[in-house]
């Protein structure tokens, strides 16, 4: 696990898209799992950057993103201003600033009429696509991955999730409270990639920052797995991690010191 710890968000922000970029360069028709939420809006304003002044093509990158809202989706008729969908969120944070395709590019559908048959669908588009080369992820305040919440089983699969009180209080302040939404008609429930299947992307790239951060990160990477904290399933990932960090979602790290120290070795050794 490379664990790389950056002074600010831009910083971290500026890593994490050069490790994506890196990726997509290699192997241009890779297949990408999106995050969405306040984290990692930084490494996407920093792809469109490569993309426009350095011409990083997404032409024949594919994407699964995370998770959606039930209910929610891009849906033409409503108003434009009262779509929180993730669905929105990509198009405009990502999608409608590169050239991916639009057929490449995969959200769960929070409109769908029939959520069990749809989770199973995208769980074998997936694998038709060869698998998840690699995985963004954030982490939530109360420690999930996606939306697998606590208690998720640690193999879990694409399903149904209701979410909890602080997921919904975060989100509400971050997204739904600025486009003036009520708090009593956010989603209550998602379409999530469960834990199992976020396990099986072959690469892991973890962003966190900030002090709200601090101690969820600390559990995350240095306490016991536990289904209570679902991103902790990191340290059961058998293929490339890395987590970058900026100082304050680091603060609270024991083995702070150590991490570094380890960052200048790679860096010294031409590992990193
Ligand atoms: P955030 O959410 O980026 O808005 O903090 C992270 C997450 O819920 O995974």
């Amino acid at each position: 696990m490379d664990i790389i710890i950056r002074d600010n968000y831009d910083e971290m922000s500026r890593y994490a898209a050069g490790v994506i970029a890196d990726f997509i360069r290699k192997k241009p028709n890779c297949v990408l799992g999106l995050a969405t939420g306040s984290t990692p809006i930084g490494t996407y304003k920093e792809l469109i950057r490569m993309h426009k002044e350095e011409g990083l093509d997404f032409s024949q990158v594919v994407t699964f993103n995370l998770d959606e809202y039930l209910g929610l989706g891009i849906d033409l008729d409503k108003p434009y201003h009262l779509d929180q969908s993730y669905a929105r969120f990509m198009y405009e944070e990502l999608f409608k600033h590169i050239n991916i395709r639009q057929e490449n590019t995969y959200v769960p559908d929070g409109l769908t009429r029939d959520p069990e048959k749809y989770c199973q669908w995208y769980e074998e588009e997936i694998k038709k696509a060869g698998g998840i080369d690699l995985q963004l992820l954030g982490i939530g305040g109360d420690g999930h991955w996606a939306f697998n919440e606590p208690g998720s089983s640690l193999a879990s699969r694409t399903r149904v999730q209701a979410l909890n009180k602080q997921t919904l209080d975060d989100n509400y302040e971050s997204f739904f409270k600025k486009a003036g939404i009520e708090r009593d008609k956010m989603p209550h429930f998602a379409i999530t990639m469960g834990i199992g299947t976020i396990l099986e992307a072959r690469n892991i790239l973890m962003l966190a920052s900030g002090l709200k951060k601090a101690d969820v990160v600390a559990k995350c990477l240095e306490g016991p797995v536990t289904s209570q904290i679902t991103a902790s399933a990191i340290q059961l990932h058998s293929g490339g991690i890395t987590v970058v960090l900026d100082r304050d979602a680091a603060s609270r790290l024991n083995n702070l010191d150590h991490y570094l120290h380890v960052e200048k070795l790679k860096r010294e050794y031409g590992l990193l």
